[in-house]
């Protein structure tokens, strides 16, 4: 588990909600609760860099950044939408005793739109 970081408590991260965290081992991370699940991105968008965790999560699993629109799936990490055209990275998160772990970078199927 030592490659497992502890950005916060469950309770802290209702539904719908984002978190930009910072981790000594990564780059920027969004952590988000989408429907209950919990995951993590890179919080930085492809297409210039902004946090995406100042953005909008939408129901259907898309993080929209707000600077120019583009989205990207959270569980694939796959940008959605112009004018992003590369994924950000997809972490592999767990929930211990009320804590959200972030851990390493996982592969995921569908990266690019
Ligand atoms: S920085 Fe995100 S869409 Fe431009």
């Amino acid at each position: 588990m030592s490659e497992f970081e502890d950005v916060g408590a469950v309770v802290d991260l209702p539904d719908g909600e984002m978190l930009g965290v910072e981790l000594t081992t990564r780059q920027p991370v969004c952590v988000y609760n989408v429907g209950g699940t919990i995951g993590a991105v890179g919080n930085l968008c492809t297409h210039a860099l902004f946090h995406l965790s100042e953005g909008v999560l939408h129901g259907d699993g898309t993080i929209e950044c707000i600077w120019h629109g583009a989205r990207f799936d959270c569980r694939t990490g796959a940008a959605k939408r112009h004018p992003a055209e590369w994924p950000v990275p997809v972490y592999d998160v767990r929930v211990v005793n009320g804590r959200i772990l972030v851990g390493p970078e996982v592969a995921v199927e569908e990266t690019r739109s």
